[in-house]
């Protein structure tokens, strides 16, 4: 389409200026039809600059994903190799669960700018306005069913390195699946999964990481322990460059987990913020407080009490009460 390729055009200029005829040369089309795709733009957020005799240059670019851009640059194989995005749905793991079993293949990413029924752990919503990253991958691992936790503690490693990679925040992970800067939460991880007892059908791995939004859009009591990348990185962040970081790395770390689960468990451990702490743990109707030892190697935290027993436990709320 005509009007995405002057948009690369301009954003790929070295020169900075492109001339409407230059423009159109290279397309082949007339230079009204120039001017009124760049009107187009400008209608979708774009600061373009014209300057008689010089051209066009884009001063400014909207906070908006585009479908044409998400893959472009991607270095990955599988994972984001068919991206589909939505500007609203209900929740990008519902409909990656539907994706799935209609037979979409492994590596299928659902995003959405908004979610209107984000779904947060422990059957919590998860408050999704735009701004943000809301990304379901679907993965199809042949694994022991038992073994389907992990594949959250694969995504929380991605998202973490990515997340120190592409922002140069301290991001840490709190068990099982928070990702943590400075001690407030700016991402959540959701693993859905549709198997038999000894077989896994898919898995819908659902991310959701606060980038650009307004704290103000959180209710307060999850404000107070919540924050957003732009806010710990002081800038507004490039939402496309940092979801093609996730799925590399999440390619990477599910590659390393096919072969090797002690690898991600061990950098899992590398990441993480909640062992060795003393932790308050509720769920199942109870709360227990002791010191977190470690994971085992289905990825459930055990933790040892005062008596010396030690709990092991596979879902629940993690509070570190001391570093
Ligand atoms: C949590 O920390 O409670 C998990 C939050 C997971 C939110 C993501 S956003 C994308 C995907 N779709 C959903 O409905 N939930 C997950």
């Amino acid at each position: 389409m005509s009007k995405d390729k002057i948009l690369q055009l301009l954003r790929s200029s070295k020169a900075g200026f492109l001339s409407g005829a230059d423009l159109a040369s290279r397309l082949g089309i007339s230079r009204t039809m120039v001017w009124k795709h760049i009107k187009a733009l400008e209608r979708e957020g774009f600061g373009i600059e014209a300057v008689p005799s010089q051209g066009y240059r884009i001063i400014q670019v909207p906070d908006t994903l585009r479908q044409n851009e998400l893959g472009q640059g991607l270095k990955t194989s599988i994972i984001g190799k068919d991206i589909r995005l939505f500007p609203e749905v209900v929740s990008t793991n519902t409909l990656a669960m539907e994706a799935a079993s209609q037979g979409a293949p492994e590596g299928t990413v659902i995003i959405a700018e908004a979610q209107t029924g984000g779904k947060g752990r422990l059957g919590r919503t998860w408050i999704s306005p735009k701004g943000n990253l809301y990304l379901s991958v679907i993965l199809r691992p042949q694994i022991p069913t038992h073994k389907a936790p992990l594949i959250t503690l694969v995504g929380a490693v991605a998202v973490a390195s990515a997340i120190r990679k592409h922002s140069s925040v301290q991001a840490a992970i709190k068990w099982p699946n928070d990702i943590l800067i400075s001690g407030k939460k700016v991402a959540g991880l959701l693993t859905e999964m549709s198997a038999e007892p000894d077989r896994i059908r898919h898995i819908a791995l659902g991310i959701g990481v606060d980038v650009n939004m307004e704290l103000q859009e959180l209710p307060l009591d999850v404000r107070m322990n919540a924050t957003t990348l732009a806010v710990e990185a002081g800038a507004q962040v490039d939402r496309k460059m940092l979801l093609q970081q996730i799925l590399l790395d999440l390619e990477h770390w599910y590659r390393i987990f096919l072969t090797s689960e002690a690898e991600v468990l061990k950098e899992w451990e590398q990441l993480n913020m909640t062992i060795g702490c003393r932790v308050t743990v509720s769920g199942m109707g109870e709360v227990f407080e002791g010191l977190a030892q470690g994971i085992d190697q289905e990825g459930r935290l055990m933790v040892a009490l005062d008596d010396s027993t030690i709990r092991i436990v596979a879902a629940g709320d993690v509070t570190i009460v001391k570093k």
